[in-house]
């Protein structure tokens, strides 16, 4: 079986390494060996590993139009070209294996219709989550259910950021600068930092768990760049800690999606997640809770799911189609205004007398109850106040805002994000 990869970075070498490397034991898996015979780059000067140098090429057409390639792997990033490079593949009948969650998330349907129209495979298994065996999971193993809800942390660099300073008090920055080290980063982490590789893959979930299309666009989606040591402090004071947390929910009115830096207390299954480490904790019936919890980003993590999808691809050559199929019809969307959650607000205010009561009368006048209120030690004129809401609709939470915006004792809003201080089953 032969196989042109697009794509040497982080991950298509770590690919590369191991197929070569355990080409008998996956012969003796498969019954036949997988050879790599093309990788497509695009920068002629960057030096690459002696082994792979008689493989490169920087032409795509070397690999998409060569008859005897028969699985195609894209691990170059971004949407085009590797959109286009994907489809063409697929258009000549090749199987697809690529860990691409923009091309999946904006496109994933309409190639998987592709794929089904031509009998080709598309795989994505390390598109989401690195290598937790998510999509096969929700696909298959968990098709018996009505799921209810999944709450993932899905992007290894936020929850590397976030644990460095909740756990060794690194600054934003240093933490920012390692995990680009490290390789977790995206080509441009923007896509990290302000949850945009999160959405897209908590939209792809949310596609196969609760069975419509899930446009990226319709999930609401808050980043960590506004995540300072004093919110680090006041969650700890909260006993919690803070991860950006994946969500989507069923509720009679639809889904509810979105993705936030999100307050979790320490007893949470997701709370001791830690560094790249990725989880996915999946709600519902018959199953009850679930965690998946492993490697999310990286090298080796992500090998390890886009070689298991390379090895169902080649076996289906031979047996028929695998092909994760994602649903072309919308998912019905519960509208933003009316999501329902706890709400963590870290606010500067004057520190003068009626203060408090100002901020209280804000979050009164908007009918949200508060659930702890709390104000350290502060300096003479300036203090700062954090809040935590009971559940409430978003609705509320703006009028709130916009109020306290307008009130003369509240110098500014430094954070809002989500507060789930409870587990699925101590909601219910
Ligand atoms: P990367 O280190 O930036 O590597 C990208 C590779 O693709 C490079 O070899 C680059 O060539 C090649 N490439 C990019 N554009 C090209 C073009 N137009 N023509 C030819 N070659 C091109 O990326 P990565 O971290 O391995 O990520 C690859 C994919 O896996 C992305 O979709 C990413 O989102 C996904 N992913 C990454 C991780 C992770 O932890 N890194 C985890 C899960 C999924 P040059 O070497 O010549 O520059
Ligand atoms: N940049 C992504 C992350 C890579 O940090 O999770 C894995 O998809």
């Amino acid at each position: 079986m032969r196989i042109g990869v697009l794509g040497l970075g982080t991950v298509g070498r770590q690919v590369v390494e191991v197929l070569d490397l355990e080409r008998e034991l996956f012969a003796a898996r498969l019954g036949e060996e997988i050879e790599v015979t093309r990788i497509l780059v695009r920068d002629q000067d960057k030096p690459r590993p002696q082994s792979m140098r008689s493989r490169l090429t920087y032409e795509p057409d070397d690999i998409l139009k060569d008859p005897d390639i028969e699985v195609v792997v894209e691990l170059m990033g971004g949407f085009e070209p590797a959109h286009s490079y994907i489809a063409e593949a697929i258009r000549r009948g090749k199987a697809v294996v690529t860990a691409n969650k923009e091309v999946i998330a904006r496109s994933g349907p309409d190639l998987s219709a592709a794929g089904e129209r031509a009998g080709a495979d598309l795989l994505f298994e390390a598109a989401v989550a690195g290598g937790i065996p998510i999509i096969r999971s929700l696909q298959e193993s968990l098709a018996g259910n009505r799921l209810r809800a999944i709450y993932g942390i899905v992007n290894g660099t936020t929850n590397f950021i976030l644990s460095r300073m909740h756990e060794d008090g690194v600054s934003f920055d240093a933490a920012l600068a390692e995990a680009k080290e490290r390789g977790y980063a995206e080509a441009d982490p923007s896509d990290d930092l302000d949850a945009v590789d999160a959405a897209r893959k908590i939209s792809i979930l949310a596609s196969l768990a609760f069975g419509g299309w899930v446009d990226v666009d319709a999930v609401d989606r808050i980043g960590i760049r506004s995540i300072s040591a004093a919110d680090v402090r006041e969650a700890k004071h909260l006993g919690a800690v803070i991860k950006l947390v994946a969500r989507a929910q069923a509720t009679p009115d639809g889904l509810a999606l979105g993705v936030s830096p999100t307050l979790i207390s320490r007893s949470h299954p997701l709370a001791d997640v830690s560094g790249a480490q990725n989880a996915v904790y999946v709600c519902g019936d018959p199953i009850g809770e679930l965690l998946f919890a492993g490697p999310g980003a990286g090298g080796p993590a992500t090998s390890s799911a886009v070689i298991g999808d390379i090895l169902d691809a080649a076996r289906a050559r031979r047996v028929g189609g695998r092909s994760v199929a994602l649903p072309l019809e919308p998912a019905p969307l519960l509208p933003l205004h009316a999501h329902q959650h706890s709400y963590y607000l870290r606010l500067r205010v004057r520190e003068a007398a009626g203060t408090l009561a100002a901020v209280a009368e804000a979050f009164s006048r908007a009918g949200i109850s508060l659930r702890s209120v709390h104000q350290p030690p502060s300096s003479d004129d300036e203090a700062m106040v954090s809040l935590v809401t009971h559940v409430t609709a978003r609705e509320q939470l703006e009028r709130a805002r916009e109020m306290l915006r307008a009130e003369a004792a509240v110098l500014s809003e430094e954070s809002c994000i989500l507060a789930e201080l409870d587990t699925d089953s101590q909601r219910r």
